[in-house]
């Protein structure tokens, strides 16, 4: 078995690849290839190709490790090791020129479901403002940004005067009634709200203390694999509902002090 730092290494350099190749398309000019379930749920060539590289570098480097990927590359593991890919968090931002966008890339060992794995390493890479955040189990997280300079994370607990919370809301339009009941019953914790638009970025930004809290419904694994363990590594909870881990019915990310209060209101 790899260490988690090795396998950190690796998670890094292919994300600063990826995100290298993904900006350059954006300068490039962005076309959305399609929609998916919904007209927010989009796929523009990049995803595909990113998604293509991150894929060859990674089977290039750790043949028997399996792959799990947004745009649908899925590969079984002969190592025990996956890896979770999302190639654009983000993309509604990406197709937009909004700089909230990011490859996130992690390592789990186990059955690639989120109940069962154990993740390992894990790194986001915002090219936008060239930001990476980046853990491997039991070795804390880190930033490296080209605003702030190089950091360990911390989760902050929120001051008295409130959490700034952050939310995403799912694609399919059935979803939204119940997303804005829910954000109602939060709200009372907030100080204020972001919506940034890419839950890898949501979650990073917990584990970097400038958000308090997260929650969102309808996540998919690529979505938080990396970020949740960034989170973890900074010392803070992630979790689901009831008692779960995260999953599509709920992914909660929040400093200790704050989680117990939000899961409160997301269970009512
Ligand atoms: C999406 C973003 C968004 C979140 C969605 C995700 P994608 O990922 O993270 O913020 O609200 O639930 O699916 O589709 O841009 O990779």
């Amino acid at each position: 078995m790899p260490s988690a730092l090795d396998l950190q290494s690796l998670a890094i350099e292919v994300a600063k690849e990826a995100g290298a190749l993904a900006a350059r398309r954006r300068r490039e000019g962005v076309q959305i290839a399609a929609t998916k379930s919904a007209l927010a749920d989009i796929v523009t060539d990049a995803d595909r190709e990113v998604e293509q590289l991150v894929r060859e570098r990674l089977a290039a480097a750790r043949p028997d490790d399996g792959f799990l990927g947004e745009e649908g590359g899925a590969a079984a593991s002969a190592s025990g090791i996956t890896w979770v890919v999302d190639p654009i968090d983000g993309t509604v931002n990406y197709a937009y020129g909004i700089p909230a966008y990011a490859v996130s890339i992690a390592a789990v060992s186990g059955e690639p479901d989120p109940q069962k794995w154990e993740a390992l390493a894990g790194a986001v890479y915002n090219p936008a403002v060239d930001e990476l955040f980046t853990a491997a189990r039991g070795e804390g997280a880190r930033l490296v940004s080209s605003i702030e300079g190089e950091r360990m994370l911390r989760v902050a607990e929120p001051s008295d005067a409130g959490a700034l919370l952050a939310t995403g809301f799912g694609y399919d339009p059935a979803t939204h009634a119940p997303a804005l009941e829910r954000l109602g019953r939060v709200m009372p914790l907030a100080r204020d709200l972001r919506r940034i638009g890419a839950a890898s970025l949501d979650l990073t930004g917990v584990a970097a203390g400038r958000i308090d809290g997260y929650y969102e419904k309808g996540l998919w694994p690529w979505d938080h694999a990396a970020g949740a363990l960034i989170v973890v590594e900074a010392g803070g909870v992630v979790a689901g509902l009831g008692g779960k881990r995260a999953d599509r019915e709920m992914t909660i990310a929040a400093a200790p002090g704050l989680f117990a209060a939000l899961l409160a209101r997301l269970e009512e």
